[in-house]
C-alpha cells in the first residue's frame, strides 16, 4: 500500500489498492458487521481518468460531497458518475477525498452514519481553511478583485461593494460582515478569534467547479444553453447527496416518527431527530429541544404570531419591523394588529437600502413588545445589523425575531451569540428541499408558549375533559410532518458544512463584487440596493425597459432570474418602483455566468432604440 492512500499528491490510483483500501477501512470499523456496504467491492476505476482521483474508497463520486457512505447501492451511472469523468486542468483533491476516514464512521447505535450524533462534518473546522491543495479556477482571487476595486473605487461606492473596507495594511482582514467576529461569531459562539484569518489564505478552499458537480441541475439546458441558476433568493438548487438522502430515507426508513414500535418507525424518527440535532448545531443553539420544524419561513413567523403573539401582544402594543420585509415579516403581524389593537412600526432605510439606527432606536420604548427583522434583505441583498438591533431591543425589554431565510445560505449564524429570542429560515433556500422550515425559540420562551395547532403527537394524554401538551419542540408539531424533508434538509446541512459556511461567505463576496462591477459599468443599469454590507442579491432596473423585458431576454439565454416586486412591495415603493430584475448568487456561480448575464444586459442597452441623452 502507498502512502498516500488519499492520493493527495497526483497520479492514477491502482483499482487494486482501491479494493483493499476499502476492505481494510470496512475491517477496520468498530460495528463493522452491521455495516451494509460490508463486502461491496469497489468498482474499477474509468480508464485513463485525468487529473486526480475523484471517487471515494467505495467508488463513489466525490465532488465536494460525497453520497453517504451508508447508502448501499452502486453509483448511479449520471450524473453523479460523471464527475469523476472530467477534473479540469490542476484539480486536486476536494474535501471528502482526504477528510479522515472515521468521520464516516457509523454512530454506535445504528448501521446509518447519518442516522446518529455522529456528524458528517469535521467539528470545530467548519470552515476547513487548513485543507491543502484546495484551489479555484477562474475566479476572481483576493488580489484580483482588490486591484479592480481600487482602480474604480469612487463608481462601487455607489455601487454598493464594500471595497472601501477591503483588507489594507492597517486593517489586513478588513471589516466585511462576514468575517466581523462581535456580529458573525463562530459556530461555537465565541466571539474571540471564531472568524477564520481570510488574509492568511489568499484563495477560497474550495474549487467551484468540483462544487458545481454536486449538483445535477446545474447541467440543464435552457433555450439551447447551460443553465445559469441566478435565482438562489427565490430558491436553491439541491446537490446530489441531499437527493439521494431523500431517496434513501423512502427506499429504506420510511415510516411514521414517535409512534409505532417497529424497526421502520425507529428509523425514521432517528433519521427526523438526527436533522433535529444537525439545524440546532448549525445555529448554535443550545439544544435540539429548541428546534421546530415547520414548512418554511413563513408558517414559522405565523406560528410565533398565533402563538407567542397572541399571548404576550395587546391592545396599544407595538411591533417593529424594517421597510426591508418580505411579506412573510408584515403580513402576520398586521392580522395580529388588527386582531389584538396592537400598532406596527417601520425602521426607516437611507438611500443605500441599510437601517437606520438612529430611527429604530427612536421606534423603541416600553410599549414596544416585538421587533421582528430581516437578516436579508430578499429584495435588496443589504445585511441588517442584527446584533445591534437585537441588543437594543433587548434594552427596552422586547423580544427579537430574526427572519434568517436570505441569510442562513450566506454567512455563519450564530443564535446564542446573536442573543435572537426567535430565528427562522426555510430549507430550500438552503440547497434543502421544499416545505420544511425551521423556528429556533428559546427554551424558556417555547416552555412558556402554547401550542398553536393541536392533534397528534403534540399530546402527553388527552381526555374529553383536557389535554395535556407535549414539552417542546413536539407540542408544536402536531399531526405527521414533512419527515423525508427534515432529513434532506439535515443533508443539506451537512453539505454547507462540508464546504465551510466561511468559505461560502468569502467566494460569494467576491463573486458578488465582480458582478456588481460588471453590472455598474453598463449604462443604464441602476442599482437598486447598494449598502456597504450585502449578499447575494444585485437588483436593478434597465433604463428604457421593463423589467419583465430583461428577464425575458436572460431566459432566453438560459440565465434564470426573478423579476417583479419579490413579495417586498414596500421596500421597492421606498425605491420608488414597483419591480426590479434580481440575480442572487449562490456559492456554485461563476465569473463566468456574471459574464454572461452582464453581456445580456449589455446587449439590450445596445439595442435599445431611444439613445441615452
Ligand atoms: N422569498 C422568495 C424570494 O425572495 C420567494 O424570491
Amino acid at each position: 500500500m502507498s502512502n498516500d492512500p488519499f492520493n493527495l499528491s497526483g497520479g492514477l490510483p491502482d483499482p487494486a489498492e482501491l479494493a483493499q483500501l476499502a476492505s481494510e477501512f470496512f475491517a477496520a470499523l468498530p460495528n463493522g458487521e452491521r455495516n451494509p456496504l460490508r463486502g461491496v467491492p469497489a468498482p474499477d476505476l474509468p480508464a485513463g481518468l485525468p487529473g486526480h482521483f475523484s471517487r471515494n474508497e467505495v467508488g463513489q463520486s466525490v465532488g465536494v460531497h460525497p453520497a453517504p457512505v451508508g447508502i448501499p447501492t452502486t453509483p448511479p451511472a449520471t450524473p453523479r458518475a460523471a464527475v469523476a469523468e472530467v477534473a479540469p486542468a490542476g484539480y486536486t483533491a476536494a474535501l471528502p477525498a482526504i477528510e479522515p476516514l472515521k468521520q464516516h464512521s457509523p454512530a454506535p447505535t445504528t448501521p446509518f452514519y447519518f442516522l446518529g450524533d455522529v456528524s458528517s462534518y469535521p467539528a470545530g473546522n467548519p470552515g476547513g481553511a487548513n485543507l491543502p491543495g484546495l484551489q479555484t479556477f477562474s475566479t476572481p482571487t483576493d488580489t484580483d478583485l482588490r486591484g479592480l476595486l481600487n482602480a474604480e473605487e469612487p463608481a462601487l461606492r455607489s455601487g454598493g461593494i464594500p471595497s472601501a473596507r477591503a483588507a489594507d495594511a492597517s486593517n489586513p482582514a478588513g471589516s466585511f460582515y462576514f468575517i466581523d467576529p462581535l456580529r458573525y461569531p463562530g459556530p461555537q459562539g465565541s466571539h474571540a478569534g471564531a472568524a477564520p484569518n481570510l488574509a492568511a489564505s489568499a484563495r477560497p478552499p474550495f474549487d467551484v467547479h468540483a462544487i458545481r458537480k454536486d449538483f445535477p441541475i446545474l447541467q440543464e439546458r435552457v433555450n439551447g444553453r447551460q443553465l445559469v441558476w441566478f435565482d438562489n433568493a427565490a430558491t436553491t438548487q439541491k446537490p446530489q447527496s441531499v437527493i439521494d438522502r431523500i431517496s434513501y430515507f423512502y427506499e429504506h426508513e420510511n415510516s411514521n416518527i414517535h409512534r409505532a414500535a417497529h424497526e421502520l418507525a425507529a428509523r425514521a424518527t432517528d433519521a427526523y431527530e438526527s436533522a433535529r440535532k444537525k439545524v440546532a448545531k448549525f445555529l448554535g443553539a443550545s439544544s435540539a429541544e429548541e428546534i421546530i420544524f415547520v414548512r418554511g419561513t413563513t408558517e414559522a413567523i405565523n406560528m410565533v404570531a398565533k402563538t407567542w403573539g397572541v399571548q404576550h401582544i395587546g391592545e396599544g402594543d407595538e411591533i417593529i419591523v424594517s421597510h426591508l420585509e418580505h411579506h412573510a415579516n408584515i403580513v402576520p403581524w398586521q392580522q395580529l394588529a388588527t386582531q389584538t389593537g396592537a400598532k406596527i412600526r417601520v425602521i426607516p432605510v437611507d438611500d443605500s437600502g441599510q437601517v437606520i439606527l438612529s430611527e429604530y432606536t427612536r421606534l423603541l420604548n416600553s410599549r414596544t413588545k416585538l421587533v421582528s427583522v430581516t437578516q436579508v434583505s430578499n429584495a435588496l441583498g443589504t445585511v441588517v445589523p442584527v446584533k445591534e438591533i437585537i441588543d437594543l431591543a433587548h434594552r427596552a425589554g422586547a423580544k427579537v425575531l430574526i427572519d434568517g431565510a436570505q441569510s442562513v445560505s450566506h454567512m455563519r449564524v450564530n443564535v446564542q451569540a446573536l442573543d435572537a429570542d426567535f430565528f427562522v429560515f426555510s430549507g430550500h433556500k438552503l440547497f434543502g428541499p421544499t416545505g420544511i422550515g425551521v423556528v429556533y425559540g428559546k427554551r424558556d420562551i417555547l416552555e412558556n408558549m402554547q401550542p398553536w395547532q393541536g392533534g397528534g403527537n403534540m399530546i402527553a394524554d388527552v381526555t374529553f375533559e383536557r389535554t395535556i401538551y407535549q414539552p417542546p419542540p413536539n407540542r408544536f408539531e402536531a399531526g405527521t410532518g414533512n419527515i423525508a424533508d427534515a432529513v434532506g434538509l439535515g443533508a443539506a446541512i451537512d453539505y454547507i458544512e462540508r464546504i465551510g459556511i466561511e468559505n461560502i461567505a468569502r467566494y460569494e463576496h467576491d463573486l458578488l463584487a465582480y458582478a456588481t462591477y460588471g453590472m455598474q459599468s453598463i449604462r443604464g443599469v441602476r442599482l437598486i440596493g447598494t449598502a456597504q454590507d450585502k449578499a447575494s442579491v444585485l437588483s436593478f432596473v434597465l433604463d428604457g425597459y421593463q423589467t419583465e423585458e430583461v428577464g425575458k431576454a436572460l431566459n432566453e439565454e438560459g440565465i434564470a432570474v426573478r423579476s417583479g416586486h419579490h413579495c417586498a412591495q414596500p421596500i421597492l415603493r421606498r425605491f420608488g418602483l414597483e419591480a426590479t430584475v434580481r440575480p442572487s448568487l449562490a456559492f456554485y456561480n461563476t465569473c463566468e455566468e456574471v459574464d454572461r448575464l452582464v453581456s445580456v444586459v449589455a446587449r439590450l442597452v445596445a439595442q435599445r432604440k431611444t439613445p441615452y441623452k
